[in-house]
């Protein structure tokens, strides 16, 4: 199999608060995820409590300097340990790394007038770094990382100041890295605004008097993160002439459990749900049906005049997507065995293999979600998130032979392989998450997903030592022969 195109664009991928640590360095401010705690207690598939931040967790982390608890704080130390990981990047063969930009350490409580120089030159050196290895970065401006001030002192993305200085952000960091990033993408996973909402656009729940309230400023802030977005894609070709800028969604790709049309009927509403934020990144417009949909709850989303003009001027050039499993509905699901995920629960489906953390493993359904994106909007797709968490072990002889990842990817490479023989254009791969790092949903460092074993565990011990799986040198040959040796 050897269908991958010339220049496809192999390499992996990270996130600023699960890795670089340092959250109190330069001047960095404090961010939504400087809050989200290790809850051991909790049961790991238990996503929903994983996830929630309180007003007094707000409380109670704001006072503590605790680095054990609040595992994004310390990260993997990628912010004093960058040059030696690219390094590692480096000798794998990678032709992209994606990694994000920490709000907070630009501008610290998001509202200042003038950006902190010390936090711009960090990312100045990463990125000269990765230049100097021959490394295209793609660079997200939003991963679950915005600042703690903001929902606080506003309502989060619900209050429409911060989309102008979501945008003063992005036109800053425009400017500075004109020259060093081509690559962007704007809010990671942007539709995970109700699943974990206060990660997301900093929405407090318990702020609202009803769960309907907290639903509708839910959508305000979607909307004020769509204009944004389109904002930023606007300046970014303006400051930037070849500037690439993509949406990053969430593929939630979801199966009826039979031929049932109530569960067929089920699938598509949920897959319908999920094309929403394509749909306006993309085609630049709202469905009618959400349009509907708010009208019927009685919901007041501020579109302002010119916003529907700047959502439809500005649409992306590419369409990346994260993918780690596929759902089922079914009109029985109450009756029916459940999994988890960090995206949600959903009904078991018995032809997949199940994570330890209740992730169904479904290969064919990246290539039917990449099939389904193209046929949907006809635009580049990227694939930048998939991988496999796993509470890897260091062998005696200091080995990590995670030959279950090697197959993971090895059969997730050839559904790309299988989608781009079926006319799918794919830009390229970024694997989740290329080092290991602190997840993302349960803040553990036990929930490994990377080529790159980091010696810390779930509560801060070990040397924070870099060691190579068996996946390194695998992957390295993937990229070496550019995917026709699986
Ligand atoms: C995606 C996020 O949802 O999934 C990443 O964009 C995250 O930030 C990844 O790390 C894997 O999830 P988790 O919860 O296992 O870290």
């Amino acid at each position: 199999m050897a269908n991958f195109p010339k220049g496809f664009l192999w390499g992996g991928a990270i996130a600023a608060n699960q890795c670089e640590g340092a959250w109190n360095v330069d001047g960095k401010g404090m961010s939504v995820a400087d809050v989200a705690m290790f809850k051991p207690n909790v049961d790991k598939k238990d996503y929903v409590s994983q996830w929630h931040v309180s007003p007094q967790d707000i409380e109670n982390a704001r006072k503590s300097q605790d680095e054990v608890y609040y595992a994004k704080r310390h990260g993997i130390d990628f912010y004093h340990r960058y040059k030696e990981d690219i390094e590692l990047f480096a000798q794998m063969g990678f032709k992209t790394l994606r990694l994000s930009i920490a709000w907070t350490r630009i501008f610290p409580n998001g509202d200042e007038k003038h950006p902190n120089e010390a936090g711009l030159k960090y990312y100045e050196d990463v990125f000269r770094c990765l230049r100097k290895h021959h490394i295209e970065p793609l660079v997200t401006l939003s991963h679950y990382e915005m600042p703690l001030y903001l929902t606080e002192q506003y309502e989060g993305w619900a209050s429409r100041e911060v989309v102008d200085m979501f945008v003063k952000f992005s036109k800053v960091c425009f400017e500075r890295y004109k020259d060093l990033v081509k690559y962007w993408l704007t809010f990671n996973e942007i539709d995970s605004v109700f699943r974990h909402p206060f990660t997301t656009v900093g929405i407090i729940e318990e702020n609202y008097a009803s769960k309907e309230q907290a639903e509708e400023a839910i959508y305000k802030a979607l909307h004020h993160q769509f204009v944004a977005s389109s904002l930023a894609t606007r300046y970014a070709k303006e400051i930037i002439p070849d500037a690439k800028v993509g949406c990053m969604v969430t593929k939630t790709l979801t199966y009826p459990e039979t031929c049932n049309p109530e569960d067929i009927y089920l699938a598509l509403m949920d897959n319908r749900f999920n094309s929403l934020y394509t749909d306006v990144q993309v085609r630049g417009k709202y469905p009618l049906w959400i349009k509907k949909l708010w009208k019927d709850k009685g919901f007041q989303i501020p579109i302002l005049e010119g916003d529907e003009e700047i959502l439809a001027a500005h649409t992306v050039d590419f369409i990346s997507f994260s993918y780690y499993m596929s759902m089922v509905q079914s009109v029985h699901a109450s009756k029916r065995e459940k999994v988890g995920g960090n995206l949600t629960t959903g009904v078991k489906n018995p032809y997949l293999d199940t994570s330890e953390w209740g992730w169904q493993v479904d290969p064919k359904g990246l290539e039917i979600s990449l099939i389904d994106l193209y046929d949907r909007y006809q635009k580049p797709v990227w694939v930048v998130e998939n991988g496999l968490g796993y509470n890897d072990v260091v062998q005696e002889d200091g080995t990590i032979q995670d030959d279950y990842r090697i197959q993971y990817f090895s059969d997730h490479f050839k559904a790309i392989a299988r989608a781009i023989e079926n006319g799918v254009e794919v830009m390229g791969y970024t694997s989740w998450a290329c080092i290991d790092l602190v997840s993302a949903s349960t803040s553990q460092m036990s929930k490994r997903y990377g080529f790159i074993y980091v010696d810390v565990d779930d509560y801060n011990q070990g040397t924070y030592q870099r060691r190579k799986k068996k996946s390194f040198d695998w992957y390295k040959h993937v990229i070496e022969t550019n995917g026709s040796e699986l």
